[in-house]
């Protein structure tokens, strides 16, 4: 385990909505130069760059034409590498995006794979053997192509699915996992890792991870096998690398040799993210997340799940919780400044290593945009991001009618420039966060988790307080005060706070919506 992730907080970056430097309109590799310092000065040391390689854009980058070549609208790859070698100077890793399920439909495999004749690369994504065949159980597309055939999509249409091979191969089409042209693909995928680690990038976050091996796979016993070789692989070759799935179950992907995985949604669980910031429901007609202040919120649906996945992966790699993604729709949509801090100060005093979407960190909004390269509702998390007062807030010279995608019009739209000289701010609480756990050892990833209080369903309502090595921390989003019961004999010195919070003798008193942390 490379053991830099023990310490790392990672700072997601959207390349296209960062900062533009060449009036273009859209973000590029040298705004993300620019702006290592002010990355490093917030505590993020280490970053998830989105693809920024060769593509048309129909899935903003997942779709892509040209691993190994970055998309011009950002920088060369020389540029890219300067990234690499400028935030190492710094002490910042720098993940990027490996899109290992699909290709773009104009990716000159696919292409090869399309035509009427075979070929080496015949094999490479899955096909039927016949044009009107339907496909069982997997999304396909018929009547696009010279062959007489329909092939397998992962996400898009224009997303076509390597192959890797089948679990239970039912049909002649249907080649197994270590089929020679299977073996392949794997290997093709290996040499784009290479070839990136070579030019001293530090590892990937894996996009659809666990959706490489089709059917039957519901136990993933199949993609997780695929994944161990690619491990055993960097840690033969690349021991220092990280690999960070986006599998959103991480007793699969840690068992399949990811180092970390996010803690979103997975299919209809209700315990990931949603049920902390966001779990609305229509028939409710209201907010059931946790740190929504006047919810009726329950921290076991989030516990049951988490603890679940963190007992069985604890010696095994680290869960991540997120601020957000470029899929999600911004927390500022349904909870107030209040209701974030407290939601940060659990996110960043959580084990495992947590993730920051650009942007959250002065509470950018979520704008309700028409789609743009695939976005649909997610468009409205990918806006501009947010620098100072005056033209485009920062992000770019261009006319404002040539920007990716608009700037917040709000008159009182954050930036980083005002929250800066505001110690009240929201960016200047995720500062002082950050350095909280970076000073303190015991808040790195490591898993030194134990939930104090609830003890039993009765009390979700919170407060949730729980220890991490030689500290307490406890938060109540609740409008109202509570008091709950320690054990004895434990850390009592007042650390950090955000609202009044106190523990006198085994009482630990918290005012509404209140954080705090306490040692010995
Ligand atoms: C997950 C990515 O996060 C998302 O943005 C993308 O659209 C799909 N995978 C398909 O690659």
């Amino acid at each position: 385990m490379p053991t830099w992730l023990e310490d790392a907080v990672f700072y997601e970056i959207y390349p296209q909505s960062f900062l533009d430097t060449n009036g273009d309109g859209i973000g590029d590799f040298e705004g993300i130069l620019r702006k290592l310092d002010y990355i490093k000065n917030l505590g993020c040391n280490a970053l998830w760059i989105n693809p920024c390689f060769d593509s048309p854009f129909k899935d903003a980058g997942y779709d892509v034409r040209d691993y190994k070549k970055t998309a011009p609208r950002y920088g060369t790859n020389e540029e890219l590498k300067r990234i690499f070698t400028e935030a190492h100077t710094r002490g910042i890793r720098v993940l990027l995006d490996l899109v290992p399920g699909h290709t773009s439909e104009e990716h000159p495999w696919f292409l090869e794979s399309s035509k009427a004749t075979p070929n080496e690369y015949w094999n490479r994504f899955i096909w039927t053997d016949h044009c009107f065949k339907r496909a069982e159980g997997l999304g396909f597309i018929g009547g696009e192509t010279d062959r007489a055939a329909t092939y397998i999509i992962s996400f898009f249409k224009c997303q076509p699915a390597l192959n890797y091979g089948f679990l239970k191969p039912k049909e002649a089409w249907q080649l197994p996992m270590d089929h020679p042209d299977c073996m392949a693909t794997r290997e093709a995928m290996q040499e784009v890792m290479r070839f990136w680690l070579d030019a001293g990038c530090d590892g990937f976050r894996v996009d659809m991870a666990g959706s490489l091996v089709k059917l039957d796979d519901a136990d993933k016993s199949g993609t997780q096998a695929l994944w161990r070789t690619i491990r055993a692989m960097l840690d033969a070759e690349y021991p220092e690398a990280v690999l960070v799935a986006e599998w959103s179950s991480p007793k699969q992907a840690l068992n399949g040799g990811f180092h970390a995985d996010f803690f979103l949604d997975f299919m209809d669980n209700r315990g990931g993210y949603r049920s902390l910031f966001r779990d609305y429901d229509d028939a409710l007609k209201g907010d059931r997340s946790f740190f929504k202040a006047q919810a009726p919120g329950n921290i076991h649906t989030f516990l049951d799940e988490y603890l679940e996945h963190y007992e069985a992966t604890k010696d095994k790699g680290y869960i991540s919780l997120v601020t957000g993604n470029h899929d999600t729709i911004r927390l500022t949509h349904t909870l107030n400044q209040r209701e974030l801090s407290l939601a940060y100060g659990f996110i960043f005093t959580m084990p495992g290593v947590p993730f920051l979407y650009y942007g959250d960190e002065i509470g950018m909004r979520y704008l309700p945009l028409p789609t743009k390269e695939g976005g649909y509702f997610r468009t409205g998390s990918r806006t501009p991001m947010q620098w100072k007062a005056g033209k485009n807030l920062g992000f770019s010279d261009a006319a404002a009618d040539r920007l990716y995608l608009p700037v917040d019009p709000s008159p009182d739209a954050p930036t980083v420039e005002a929250q800066e000289q505001d110690p009240d701010s929201l960016l200047s609480t995720v500062k002082a966060l950050l350095n909280l756990r970076h000073r303190h050892g015991d808040l790195h990833a490591q898993a030194n988790l134990e939930i104090l209080y609830p003890k039993d369903r009765s009390s979700g309502a919170g407060p949730l307080v729980y220890r991490r090595g030689n500290l307490v921390v406890a938060v109540n989003p609740d409008l109202c005060a509570k008091s709950v019961p320690l054990p004895p004999g434990g850390p009592r010195k007042p650390v950090y706070a955000i609202g009044d919070s106190a523990i006198q003798g085994d009482t630990c008193t918290m005012a509404g919506q209140s954080f705090g942390v306490w040692g010995f």
